[in-house]
């Protein structure tokens, strides 16, 4: 050992424990960081909502210029989110005007949290243009409704409101109306056939059928929709009125809210297509007659406990929500079942109908109208690594999860089957918050327990009637509801 070895062995050795911990805080001190140290720091900082990849955001204007310059149009927005889930993964965050995040979440994990986490009153972001012109109607109206009210105010109407139309009895009894009104709507198909079996434009065919069915519902009485010869133009009217407010909502919802400074032509679509709304429901609810005033739905309404401009105001909801939503559902299945004769087959063959019910589930797998469906977190919460903090707007992307195949095997297919037999637990166990067409929790759709009967009664009676094909593959287009962008020509053959 040379000497220089050993005076650095007499250091060494005369240093203590203590020495050596003053060396290390004198490092701290000075800013020193062993990697390992680094490494644990920045998982110790969580990331926050800022961190969140997503398009570029303006100062002020946030993201939204991707719908004048970036190449995308609402009516694709469908479209947009499934580039954004490709580009950015699981959470992406978009800005609002003024920078207001708005996140979107693409996988079950973040999605299922999102939607478990509501407390008493969850809050779903309302659409804030119809508050507004509600708010700008006291003649009319005493809250935003139903839809778009939030807290207890929403709590009172909805328990005052929705308990007889989810209840199983009102639900069972409209069930012999239902089947009238299916076998009404295959003769209409067959009056409306031209060019050998086809039905041009089953959107509006179809949309009779939804109008018929909702205000038979709220209404309690046949108003003759699907009756040659009756056919009011009240019910074209009020599809057309609601078509637009569709429209008009998803306009000032995802554009830039230049409504609330001026009369924007969205801002006036939507203010027009409400008036119409309301008036053709007056008209309807002022030509009440004695099957409306035995209708289960339309007595409890009349009979709840609230301001009796907010009983016009409930049926108007009712009316609204049902139509255009039902039209878009039934459009889809249709669709699907026709392009897959094989499905109508099992359909007639299976007298236990399953195969019928999953064939809707199906549908509303691979096609829900309501693709995504929003809430503002009321905790803070951690989803893919980020906290997102209470008070935030989250998007779930439950039908872009729908079509995920780490959820569903061959998810882009159309496959009943996945719902029954050996396949159905596992399909189940995924569905369960991704396969949510009517939403989830306390805020669910009170028209879900009677929409999922009247589905598979006019899908048999079709099917037991016509042999249904396509004849194009069919367009989607985003109207704040995912839609077919129609007009959808269809082939329906007498089943002989
Ligand atoms: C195929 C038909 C329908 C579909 C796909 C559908 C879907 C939905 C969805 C996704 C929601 C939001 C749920 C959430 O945020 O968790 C909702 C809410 C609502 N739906 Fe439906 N709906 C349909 C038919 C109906 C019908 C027939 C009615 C009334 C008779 C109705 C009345 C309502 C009302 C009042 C709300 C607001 C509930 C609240 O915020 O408390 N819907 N619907």
């Amino acid at each position: 050992m040379t000497d220089s070895d050993q005076m650095i062995n007499e250091i060494f050795d005369s240093f203590n424990t203590l020495n050596y911990l003053l060396v290390i805080i004198v490092f701290i001190i000075f800013g020193y960081r062993p990697p390992w140290w680094t490494r644990k720091a920045v998982d110790w900082v969580q990331k926050e909502i800022q961190d969140l990849p997503g398009p570029l955001s303006l100062p002020l204007l946030g993201t939204r210029w991707v719908f004048s310059c970036g190449g995308y149009t609402f009516n694709k927005i469908h479209e947009f989110y499934a580039d954004m889930y490709e580009k950015y993964g699981p959470i992406v965050k978009e800005e609002a005007l003024f920078n207001i995040p708005v996140v979107s979440v693409f996988e079950k994990e973040d999605i299922e949290k999102v939607l478990k986490s509501s407390g008493k009153y969850p809050i779903r972001p309302p659409t804030e243009a119809v508050a507004a012109y509600r708010k700008s109607r006291p003649d009319r109206y005493t809250s935003a409704g139903i839809v778009n009210e939030q807290g207890a105010v929403w709590y009172h109407l909805r328990t005052s409101l929705t308990s007889d139309l989810t209840s199983p009895k009102t639900i069972s009894g409209f069930l012999p109306q239902v089947e009238e009104i299916a076998e009404d709507w295959c003769s209409f198909v067959r009056q409306h056939r031209a060019n050998g079996d086809r039905v041009f434009d089953l959107e509006d065919v179809v949309g009779k059928l939804g109008l018929e069915t909702s205000c038979a519902l709220v209404l309690g009485r046949r108003l003759g929709f699907l009756i040659p010869g009756e056919e009011s133009d009240l019910g074209s009217k009020l599809a057309a009125a609601v078509h637009k407010n569709f429209i008009a909502i998803r306009d000032t919802y995802f554009g830039l809210p230049f409504w609330k400074f001026v009369q924007t032509s969205a801002y006036k679509n939507l203010a027009e297509s409400e008036e119409m709304i309301y008036k053709l429901a007056l008209e309807l609810i002022q030509t009440a007659d004695e099957a409306t005033h035995d209708s289960a739905v339309f007595q409890s309404v009349l009979k709840a406990d609230i301001d009796h401009k907010e009983k016009t105001a409930a049926i108007v909801d009712f009316i609204a929500a049902g139509i255009y939503t039902l039209k878009n559902s039934l459009v889809f299945l249709l669709y699907l079942i026709a392009m897959h004769p094989s499905t109508q087959e099992k359909i007639l063959e299976d007298s236990s109908k399953s195969y019928l019910k999953a064939c809707v589930l199906e549908s509303f797998r691979l096609l829900p109208t309501a693709y995504c469906l929003a809430r503002v977190t009321e905790e803070d919460l951690e989803l893919s690594g980020y906290k997102v903090s209470a008070g935030s707007a989250v998007i779930c992307h439950t039908g872009i999860a729908c079509k995920n195949d780490k959820y569903f095997r061959d998810a882009g297919e159309f496959r009943p089957e996945r719902w029954l037999g050996e396949e159905k637990s596992a399909t189940t166990s995924n569905a369960t918050f991704l396969v949510s067409p009517f939403g989830v929790g306390r805020r669910i759709c009170p028209g879900k327990r009677f929409i999922e009967h009247v589905l598979p009664i006019i899908l048999e009676s079709t099917v037991r009637n016509f042999e249904i094909e396509t004849v194009e593959p069919m367009e989607l287009q985003f109207e704040f509801l995912l839609s077919p962008k129609g007009p959808t020509t269809m082939l329906f053959k007498d089943r002989g």
